[in-house]
């Protein structure tokens, strides 16, 4: 479908060239005065120089030549000193709704050349409980996936695993000191145990109590690293037990996101990319890229035009050991070969941003990317507190990701209950969804870069800019629907609809006529948030609407059809944006 804009544009450039002029001067905007008009053009100010003409004579021109053009798709209005003010017709409007809605992705356009992309999204890291703060990388990065894939480009979601690190090491560490008589620890041992020798819940208690414990105790984390070391370095029973952990912790994480409604399609990690970094610092070495220093092999990544100080990414520390950075950049070595993508995009806190501009300077310098091969870090902020510190539980400690979804569908749940609108036996479910709902909106609503506050009271408020509200919008139009259906009055297809008769109509009317562009430019931007500020003027367009007609009573058979067929056609917009954004919606709430 062509955007509502465009075919406005087209019409007005017509204009501008039968009156004489440039038809680019043609532009049409939204409105700044929605009060006056619905779009403007303010092509006349721009050609006032360029024709050595006051700009309302320009307008006056077009104007007279629009006087006499039949067929189009709006009114026009020239005011001083020289805008064009524009309203659509009803009549076309509603035709263009008619076409939008017929669609089957309801006018969201496709891109012209779709583009392979890497989403390198979640980054949990295994054998650490998912906390909070991989909430954010979740629930943006499969809203981002989704919305890409809708404008059609070829997306693989990765996971990427945070496998390889020191917190093996200290899981390893512990593990022996609390059951040294295991094989893995026996260097003479060649068979493992079917059987994992932690449950996740002892896992879990394990971590945390190695990682406490090596902050205190010297001798401690100097064994965590040796064991690190020698995981690394292939010492059969840690590698053994390094998979146990990884069996473990995988299911883990893989129901812990199911739960979140998120799903990868690579389960990749930073231990799959080892295998490249012996020959990949040798290359950068060999070509001059990469050079010593102090014992570190480093890249120098500073350019003249920097700002700030840009330090050189460090690829090997002293000691031999590889690093983050060596590890991202033998993920994106390996992504090139297996995959080719035209870009990779990465959800990650950013805070990383750093981290990130030297690894894209670093493969880009290195020629391990193609020169137009794009690399983006969508960098996240914090998810703050109500005390604007970061979130934290009661007591003050990290959050964990299962905690606070059992605490938001606890409080759901209650106010389901008081509701009263939904079965006994269903009030959990549909709990779980409206709990989803309010945390995903509550954090997408935010632009992805800011810090925002995590406010239970708020998100789950069935008021407001959020989730549960959106869902009551669509539950509501459901329920009018499934009237309809009962008194034999099936929601009429889209060629029912009427054109608006009212401002409030018009209204819903256009922002629906808005739903391809706000999708296309939300997949531009990578910006899930605004899908969400679309689908809140949505529902409050929607609800006054709902508010000011009576639908199931009107009594004209044609006007109730379209009706009908409006709201079918809402719920249907707001269902696929909600889709989008990761969620679902509820027969009842
Ligand atoms: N595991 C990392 C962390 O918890 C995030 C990984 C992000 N992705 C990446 N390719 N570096 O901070």
């Amino acid at each position: 479908m062509k955007k509502l804009i465009e075919i406005l544009t087209e019409r007005m450039g017509d204009a501008f060239e039968q009156a004489g002029y440039d038809r680019a001067l043609g532009s049409v905007r939204v409105s700044d005065r929605p009060d006056l008009c619905e779009f403007q053009c303010n092509g006349a100010m721009g050609g006032a120089k360029q024709y050595h003409k006051a700009p309302f004579m320009i307008a006056q021109d077009v104007m007279n030549v629009l006087e006499g053009t039949e067929g189009l798709p709006f009114e026009a209005a020239c005011v001083k000193p020289g805008f064009l003010n524009l309203k659509v017709l009803p009549d076309f409007l509603a035709s263009y709704i008619r076409d939008c809605a017929s669609e089957e992705n309801l006018g969201i356009r496709q891109v012209d050349a779709p583009k392979k992309i890497i989403l390198d999204y979640g980054g949990p890291n295994v054998a650490k409980p998912l906390h909070v703060g991989h909430l954010r990388a979740a629930v943006i990065g499969e809203s981002i996936k989704r919305l890409l894939r809708a404008v059609g480009h070829d997306v693989l979601g990765d996971v990427h695993l945070g496998d390889w690190g020191l917190q093996i090491g200290l899981i390893i560490t512990e593990l022996g000191i609390r059951q040294p008589d295991l094989p893995y620890f026996d260097e003479n041992a060649a068979e493992w145990p079917e059987k994992a020798p932690f449950t996740i819940a002892e896992l879990e208690e394990i971590y945390p109590a190695a990682s406490a414990r090596s902050k205190i105790d010297e001798e401690y984390r100097e064994k965590a690293l040796q064991a690190t070391h020698d995981l690394q370095n292939g010492r059969p029973g840690y590698r053994a037990l390094w998979k146990k952990i990884m069996e473990i912790s995988v299911a883990d994480l893989g129901r812990n996101y199911e739960r979140l409604d998120v799903s990868f399609d690579l389960w990749k990690g930073e231990s799959d990319v080892q295998p490249y970094i012996p020959g990949l610092l040798e290359d950068l070495t060999a070509r001059g890229i990469a050079r010593e220093d102090d014992g570190a092999l480093i890249v120098d990544v500073a350019l003249p035009e920097d700002k700030k100080e840009m330090p050189p990414c460090i690829i090997r520390k002293s000691d031999g050991a590889a690093l983050y950075s060596t590890t991202d950049i033998a993920t994106i070595l390996e992504r090139m070969k297996l995959y080719d993508p035209d870009k990779i995009i990465y959800v990650v806190d950013k805070r990383q941003g750093m981290h990130f501009e030297q690894v894209f300077r670093t493969v880009r310098k290195a020629g391990i990317v193609k020169p137009d091969t794009e690399l983006i870090h969508v960098g996240f902020g914090t998810m703050n507190g109500r005390d604007g510190k970061p979130f934290k539980t009661r007591e003050g400690g990290v959050m964990r990701l299962s905690s606070l979804l059992d605490e938001i569908e606890e409080e759901m749940t209650v106010k389901i209950r008081e509701n009263k609108n939904v079965r006994a036996d269903d009030a959990r479910e549909t709990a779980e969804k409206v709990a989803l709902a309010a945390v995903k909106y509550g954090d997408l609503s935010n632009q992805a870069s800011k810090d925002y506050v995590f406010d239970v009271e708020k998100f789950t408020s069935f008021e407001g800019n959020t989730g549960p509200y959106i869902l009551y919008t669509i539950v509501r139009i459901k329920s009018i629907l499934a009237k309809a259906a009962e008194e034999d009055r099936a929601a009429a297809l889209p060629q029912a609809i009427l054109p608006p008769e009212n401002e409030t109509e018009k209204a819903l009317f256009l922002t629906l006529a808005d739903f391809g562009t706000v999708i296309g430019e939300a997949a531009e931007e990578l910006a899930p948030h605004r899908i969400c500020g679309y689908i809140f003027q949505l529902s409050n367009d929607f609800n006054r609407f709902y508010h000011e007609t009576r639908i199931l009573q009107e009594e004209s058979d044609g006007k109730r059809r379209s009706y009908l067929a409006l709201l079918s056609v809402t719920q249907k917009v707001l269902e696929k944006s909600i889709g989008i954004l990761g969620f679902g919606a509820p027969e009842h709430m």
